[in-house]
């Protein structure tokens, strides 16, 4: 069941009836017409109140019938909304928490709306790559006019039912009551006011105009332009609601449908439909299940005061999390605290944050430079160098002192986390927590589950990054964990295009036009060239078969370091952060591939971005095999919200199932071809050759 059908004396209450949000899946709906049916039936009932149990009036589509033909099936929601409108009987829909998408347009099939303070209504299916799809590009309008319709459209952002409701001359809202306790006896009271009124209203009865239609939309295309670059959806928000204003309500109606159906047909929606379900799957880990119960994480410590410690520290301050940062010294944590500083100081002046909330925040942290004061710590991360003879140092400490069940975790970025736990007496307390930098900005937080990881720490801090509003994604234990060791190949490939005829600028620009927020060299110069030569000459050790160009360490041999000293791959001039290309490197890196015997050849844009992408893509399929990612879904996340992968793709694997499996290992192949490419990396991965063999996709 999941609507419920309650007679109150001469009203009947519909109450939609799907937790969490009551989407409108195929039992909902059924629910609704049915209830709908019975109560035009029954003599003694006069009006019918539509509303929403639980936590929501309704969220809209029921996301576990995305793409299933149960969505379709009828009765489909243009239907139901149809069924409501030409209800015999008032139908008053009682609005509370949550009318969303599918949710608001059902409300505005109904002939009145009665709502309570604090509900978010919105249209958000442009941030799925869609218009809405069941009139609410036509409906909207007609109750809050073209302007503000537009703008919730356009943006897909919620607005407090409150704010509508006091718009003036909006007829979205026929009453606000004083608070959502009171919202049921208000409807039934005011479905009881309006039993005899007829005919019934209609929102599609509603005019529909802008005074200065064309020049308004106009104007709203050019703003929009500018923002919705890779993304059809948002001009044709625009274009639907014009429709609204020239067109007759059916031929409107019909505009909306067919628009809403080409774009589901688009790789941008699918991408932004994959990334919506796999964003709400990466906190979902397979063998812990969500009832695992969690420590308690009141306070938190912070080791290190550097570059990462810093902005760690500033995610608990921001949650409301006290925490007390320790380093070795006192200049150091002087310096560390100045930046936290400096970070929220610059917030404060660009309007970001309020100058009281800033004291408030500094006003959880404390400093110091004994263990003794993280006794009481309950969440313990350590960001100091990355050497294991420091690691270790600390996390021996920090094993004599911290209270029995504190969890002790480790920023590392390249080194063995289960090594890391074996210092301890505890190694199920220990767990990897991989920040993205700077860490107060990226979303993206690796969770790497030691062998021996507990899995209520494994519960506890998935729900920490949660609360510090992180994506988290679970990462096994292996060199670079999921992301950085997927980046080491993309990395390698853009060496290879240099030597073989290609310069910085043209590689970044064509990833760039591919979407990538950056190149790769453009951001080896943003994160610090030194930083990949460090791990080279560890490979150079560790795996000395593995192929690399020399080209990045001949800069780094100039102590081309990047942006910290104004000249990387390209020079900065002080302050500014555009890369301007310097020839010199340009004469290095063709005298480099000369003294190789390299002719170079011209390389098209196609040929670097499948290159970098598909680099991406074998490594990928590599870790899902080894079980270091738990699914492939979880690997787009890291990309998007770590890495800048363009959102419109959906993430790398995403993009492969879009190019096609068949495709990606052909391109393979041919690349393997290539003498001054790396053959053996080129081998598709296992399970790529047997996704390819059995027509499957990474989905
Ligand atoms: P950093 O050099 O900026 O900061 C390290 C800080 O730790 C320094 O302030 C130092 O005084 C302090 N420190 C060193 N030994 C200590 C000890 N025994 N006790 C207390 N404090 C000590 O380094 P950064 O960049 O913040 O890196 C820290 C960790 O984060 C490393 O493990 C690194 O691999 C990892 N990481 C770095 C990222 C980056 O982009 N910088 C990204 C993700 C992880």
């Amino acid at each position: 069941m999941a609507a419920t059908y309650q007679a109150h004396g001469d009203v009947a209450v519909i109450s939609l009836d799907n937790p969490p949000v009551n989407g409108l899946g195929l039992a909902t709906r059924r629910g609704i017409v049915d209830g709908l049916a019975r109560a035009q039936a029954d003599a003694a009932v006069k009006a019918i109140v539509l509303a929403g149990a639980g936590k929501a009036f309704s969220g809209g589509a029921d996301i576990k019938e995305f793409g299933t033909p149960k969505a379709v099936q009828e009765p489909n929601l243009l239907s139901v909304i149809s069924a409501l409108e030409h209800c015999t009987k008032p139908v008053v829909a009682a609005v509370h928490s949550v009318a969303m998408g599918g949710g608001l347009e059902l409300a505005l099939g109904c002939h009145y709306r009665v709502t309570a303070p604090g509900a978010k209504i919105a249209l958000p299916e442009v941030k799925l790559g869609l218009i809405p799809g069941a009139g609410g590009t036509q409906r909207l309008p007609r109750v809050l006019g073209v302007e503000a319709a537009l703008n919730m459209i356009v943006s897909g952002e919620p607005v407090k039912s409150e704010m509508l409701a006091a718009a003036p001359g909006q007829k979205l809202f026929d009453k606000l009551v004083a608070s959502p306790e009171v919202l049921m006896d208000e409807a039934l009271a005011f479905a009881r006011s309006v039993a005899g009124v007829r005919p019934l209203p209609m929102v599609r009865k509603l005019p529909c105009q802008h005074p200065q239609g064309d020049a308004y939309f106009q104007f709203a295309r050019n703003m929009v332009k500018g923002m919705a670059r890779n993304f059809p959806a948002p001009l044709q928000c625009i274009d639907a609601v014009e429709a609204a204003t020239k067109k007759k309500f059916a031929d409107g109606m019909a505009y909306e449908r067919q628009h809403f159906i080409n774009l589901m047909m688009t790789s941008e929606s699918r991408a932004l439909r994959h990334l919506f379900v796999a964003e709400r799957a990466a906190s979902k880990i397979p063998d812990v299940p969500s009832d695992t119960p969690q420590r308690t994480i009141r306070t938190v410590a912070v080791i290190g005061a550097g570059t990462m410690g810093g902005g760690i520290a500033m995610n608990f301050l921001n949650a409301g999390i006290p925490v007390t940062i320790l380093e070795m010294k006192q200049e150091a944590l002087d310096r560390g605290i100045a930046t936290i500083r400096k970070n929220y100081e610059a917030q404060v002046k660009n309007g970001k944050l309020k100058a009281d909330k800033y004291e408030q925040r500094m006003a959880l942290l404390t400093t110091t430079l004994s263990y003794d004061d993280l006794k009481e710590a309950d969440l313990i991360i350590e960001a100091v160098f990355e050497e294991i003879g420091v690691k270790e140092q600390v996390f021996r400490q920090l094993d004599a002192v911290a209270r029995p069940g504190a969890i002790l975790a480790s920023n590392t970025s390249t080194l063995d986390v289960n090594r890391i736990a074996a210092f301890t007496q505890r190694p199920q307390d220990v767990v990897g927590l991989h920040f993205f930098s700077p860490a107060n900005v990226m979303k993206l937080l690796e969770v790497v589950r030691g062998d021996k990881t507990a899995k209520d720490v494994m519960a506890t801090v998935m729900a920490v990054a949660r609360k510090i509003r992180k994506v988290a994604v679970v990462s096994g234990v292996c060199d670079g964990f999921i992301g950085n060791r997927m980046i080491e190949q993309y990395g390698r490939q853009a060496g290879f295009l240099l030597d073989e005829g290609c310069t910085p600028s043209q590689v970044d620009k064509a990833i760039e036009k591919f979407g990538f927020a950056m190149g790769p060299f453009r951001m080896g110069d943003l994160a610090g060239n030194d930083i990949g030569w460090a791990i080279r000459k560890r490979r150079y050790v560790d795996k000395p078969d593995m192929k690399y160009s020399r080209t990045a360490d001949l800069l780094c041999e100039q102590g081309r370091f990047g942006q910290k000293v104004g000249k990387g791959w390209y020079d900065y001039r002080p302050g500014k952060r555009d890369a301007i290309p310097n020839a010199e490197v340009e004469q290095m890196i063709a005298e480099h591939r000369k003294s190789l015997g390299i002719t170079p050849r011209k390389i098209d844009d196609e040929e670097i971005v499948q290159r970098l992408v598909f680099a991406l893509v074998n490594e990928a399929a590599r870790i899902l095999e080894e079980g270091i990612a738990n699914k492939a879904s979880d690997i787009d996340v890291v990309y998007i919200f770590g890495y800048g992968f363009p959102v419109h793709r959906g993430g790398p694997l995403n993009y492969a199932n879009e190019v096609g499996l068949f495709n990606v290992v052909q391109a393979m192949q041919r690349f393997a071809r290539n003498p001054l490419d790396d053959a053996a990396f080129w081998q598709p991965a296992p399970l790529l050759a047997r996704l390819v063999a059995d027509g499957k996709t990474f989905a």
